[in-house]
């Protein structure tokens, strides 16, 4: 169904879910201050805080972390064919989706995606792809156009077709520590000396946000998960402690 920009309105002022409407397919589960954009299918994707989808994307069965960023165009969760039977057309497995003129399916293929999983802080550059059940590690980079066939460590830089790792973000005995203070969990917006934390300088940035937490004055994040699922020509929506279970 469309989520029509008056229903997204609805969800903005209610569960700061921004957006001007999408294609959701499936159950979506959100942190508050997630933003997608004109998606073109959201299908069973979790989207944490701070983490954006951008126009034109179709996102299926993603398991995504907070301060993610998916480019336009992106294509995540492709579905399966089978490679090694005598052919790769649905018509011996899904008829139905074909032509009603078919038999029945005599052989059972999955061709649903596996879940794609992304940690924390990746960015998916424009117009990737991205079959199901690949995992992208936190503070990974896939380039624009990039057609990824194999996990990605956390923090490389991947691109090319098929991908490969181009470099990593950070100095490469810096990626441990960040992984370990997962700041992520942490209120960095809220925190009072927010001003003090070098975005720009990651390795000063972190030693600033380690002070922070051992003075106590860097707060974690609450989780607060809510979840929408098209029901009918509604949106179902549960509340935050529901869609925890
Ligand atoms: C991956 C990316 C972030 C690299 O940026 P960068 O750190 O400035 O890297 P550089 O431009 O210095 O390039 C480094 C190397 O990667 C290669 N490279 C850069 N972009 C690439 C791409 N999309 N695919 C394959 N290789 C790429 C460069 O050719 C270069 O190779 P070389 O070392 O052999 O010369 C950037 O190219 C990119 O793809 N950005 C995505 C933009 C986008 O989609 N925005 C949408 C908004 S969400």
């Amino acid at each position: 169904m469309n989520i029509s920009p008056t229903a997204a309105k609805t969800l903005e002022e209610r569960y700061q879910l921004r957006s001007s409407g999408f294609r959701l397919r499936g159950p979506l589960k959100f942190e508050p201050e997630a933003r997608i954009w004109t998606a073109r299918r959201i299908q069973s994707v979790q989207i944490g805080r701070y983490s954006s989808i951008s126009p034109e994307a179709c996102v299926i069965r993603v398991v995504m972390g907070r301060y993610c960023s998916v480019g336009h165009r992106v294509e995540i969760g492709m579905s399966r064919h089978p490679v090694g039977w005598l052919t790769t057309s649905a018509a011996t497995y899904e008829p139905a989706k074909i032509s009603p003129t078919l038999p029945k399916a005599n052989y059972a293929f999955e061709s649903a995606p596996e879940d794609t999983t992304m940690g924390n802080d990746v960015w998916i550059g424009a117009h990737a792809l991205i079959p199901g059940g690949i995992k992208i590690g936190t503070g990974a980079i896939v380039a624009a156009g990039a057609v990824v066939t194999k996990d990605v460590p956390p923090y490389a830089i991947v691109g090319g077709n098929p991908a490969r790792v181009i470099k990593y973000r950070v100095d490469e005995d810096l990626i441990e520590p960040l992984l370990e203070s997962k700041w992520w969990d942490y209120d960095i917006f809220g925190a009072s000396s927010l001003g003090e934390i070098k975005f720009d300088h990651p390795a000063e940035a972190l030693e600033t946000i380690e002070k922070l937490k051992q003075a106590g004055e860097l707060k974690t994040l609450e989780q607060v998960w809510h979840r929408i699922y098209p029901k009918g020509d509604k949106i179902h929506i549960m509340s935050s402690s529901e869609a925890d279970k």
